[in-house]
This record gives structure tokens, C-alpha cells and sequence, in this order.
């Protein structure tokens, strides 16, 4: 359950990350498969090199998918559900790969969000990043 504040808190910081998936979601991307090398397993048939063109695409794609969900949290399962298939029955993502993704993305946005990404921003942040990762994983459950 989220409290008033914090929907309102994960709206505003999902507006001012909008017109950015592609950049951050390709930066979250990189310094996932820089900083917890284990990840680029799932990603064998990309270019996971820095600065690839695939990692931007592919960063646009999942930041999307956050943000398709980020107004409406309390239909996620249903928005999110074609993409808990994908991970869960087709990826066989480990859901551990989730915690890290989430970790990459909350450091981008304080990065690029110095002012906005206050210690509320943060928390209600990371508790909507769990909220997916439990959803695109809960198939394993
Ligand atoms: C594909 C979202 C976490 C591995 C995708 C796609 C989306 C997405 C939107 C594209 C689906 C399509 O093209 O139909 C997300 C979100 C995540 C997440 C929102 C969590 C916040 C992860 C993690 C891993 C992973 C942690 C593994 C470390 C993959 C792979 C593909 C994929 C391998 C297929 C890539 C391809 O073949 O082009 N994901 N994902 N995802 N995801 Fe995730």
C-alpha cells in the first residue's frame, strides 16, 4: 500500500525522468553490467558494451515499462503481467538481477535528480522499484 505522499512523490520524480528513458534507462543499464558483471549472462545476444547503441534501446524499453505503471500502482500486477511472464516463465531472470537493476537506477536518478531526489523521493523510490521487481518476479513464488 502506498500512502497520498508517496504516489505523489513517484509521480513527480517519473515526470522529470520522462524525457530521459532512453539516456537513463541506458545508463542504469551500464553500470548494471559494469558493476555486477554476473548480470551480462542474461544478455548474451546484445551488445553489452559501454555506450552501446542496444543498451540505450533496450534502457528506453524497461524504463518504459517503470513508467507505464508509476500513475497507477495499485494495478501494477495487471500492467506489468505479460512482463512478469517474459522474466519469469521465457528470461528465467534470477530475482536477486532485480534488487541490482533497482539499485542501478536509484543511483542514475540521484545523479541526474540532485535537488528532487530528496530522502522521501528515495524511499517512496525504492519501495516502487521493489513493488516491480516483486511483480515481474513473483511468478517464481
Ligand atoms: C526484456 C523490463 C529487469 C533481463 C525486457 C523488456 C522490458 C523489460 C520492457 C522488453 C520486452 C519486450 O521487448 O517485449 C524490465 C523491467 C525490469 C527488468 C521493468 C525491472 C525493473 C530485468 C533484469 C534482467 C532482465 C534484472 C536480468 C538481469 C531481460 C532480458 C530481456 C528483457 C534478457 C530480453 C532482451 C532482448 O532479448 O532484447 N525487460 N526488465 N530484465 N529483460 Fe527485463
Amino acid at each position: 500500500m502506498y500512502s497520498a505522499t508517496e504516489k505523489a512523490l513517484i509521480v513527480s520524480i517519473w515526470e522529470k525522468v520522462t524525457p530521459h528513458t532512453e539516456q537513463w534507462g541506458g545508463e542504469a543499464l551500464e553500470r548494471l553490467f559494469t558493476v555486477f558483471p554476473q548480470t551480462k549472462i542474461y544478455f548474451k545476444h546484445v551488445d553489452t558494451s559501454p555506450g552501446s547503441a542496444a543498451i540505450r534501446t533496450h534502457g528506453d524499453k524497461v524504463m518504459k515499462a517503470i513508467g507505464s505503471t508509476a500513475g497507477d500502482l495499485d494495478n501494477m500486477s495487471t500492467t506489468l503481467s505479460s512482463l512478469s511472464n517474459l522474466h519469469a516463465y521465457n528470461l528465467m531472470v534470477d530475482p536477486v538481477n532485480f534488487k541490482l537493476l533497482s539499485h542501478c537506477i536509484l543511483v542514475v536518478l540521484a545523479n541526474h535528480l540532485p535537488s528532487e531526489f530528496t530522502p522521501e523521493a528515495h524511499l517512496a523510490f525504492d519501495k516502487f522499484l521493489a513493488s516491480v521487481a516483486s511483480v515481474l518476479s513473483h511468478k517464481y513464488r
